[in-house]
């Protein structure tokens, strides 16, 4: 009579051989850069200061959309044309955004991805960026400058949470394609892609000192 680990065994392999995952939302996340980023993310940090001091607009802006902290969304959201080293910084990324968008199989038609937008977030203490997507792009992605230790990650939602209807909910740990929810961490000297219809959210900020990031759209038209 079998065991229960050797019955274990024996159903795993039948039903990995069996079962197989489609339809797969692919998010990328990798360091900007091997070398260098710590300075790099200096330049970045004394920037994203002094937009947060000049941008009277996007201030005014984020007291009523991002309430307690500061976002460039409304205002200024394509500082890769104003600073050179946003500029810099787009074109690391978007070598990032090319091999995201070879491993997605996109034909691209001779046309080549192009940064579109590209604002400054900072948050502080308790302030939340709310469940969304962003329209007229195809991929996306945020850039850490600074992460204080425990601050919020970023929260995607599985795409097809609307289709589920009747399905039964999911065991406490289900294996990773079942995920209905995945939490990116936010580390400084990285970047995370993702496409741009997949909702995501920065839950509210638990530590004191203020999480810096930078988010980009590309598109390819
Ligand atoms: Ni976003």
């Amino acid at each position: 009579m079998r065991g229960l680990s050797s019955n274990a065994g024996w159903f795993k392999s039948r039903v990995v051989k069996r079962l197989q995952s489609w339809f797969s939302t692919f998010i990328y996340s990798e360091r900007l850069q091997a070398r260098g980023w710590r300075q790099f993310n200096r330049e970045l940090l004394k920037e994203c200061r002094q937009l947060q001091e000049f941008d009277d607009e996007g201030r005014n802006w984020s007291k009523k959309n991002y309430p307690g902290g500061y976002t460039s969304y409304g205002s200024l959201d394509k500082i890769h044309h104003m600073s050179s080293t946003f500029m810099e910084l787009g074109q690391r990324i978007q070598r990032h955004a090319n091999r995201f968008a070879n491993a997605l199989d996109w034909d691209l038609g001779g046309h080549e991805l192009s940064l579109t937008d590209c604002w400054v977030n900072i948050m502080p203490f308790r302030t939340i960026h709310s469940l969304h997507l962003h329209p007229l792009s195809v991929i996306s992605g945020t850039y850490y400058v600074v992460t204080p230790r425990r601050c919020s990650g970023l929260k995607f939602e599985d795409p097809r949470l609307a289709c589920f209807m009747a399905a039964p909910p999911r065991i406490n740990d289900p294996r990773p394609p079942n995920q209905q929810f995945v939490t990116y961490p936010a580390e400084a000297g990285k970047v995370i892609l993702f496409e741009s219809w997949l909702r995501h959210e920065v839950p509210a900020s638990q530590v004191q000192s203020e999480r810096i990031s930078i988010s980009f759209n590309f598109n390819w038209a």
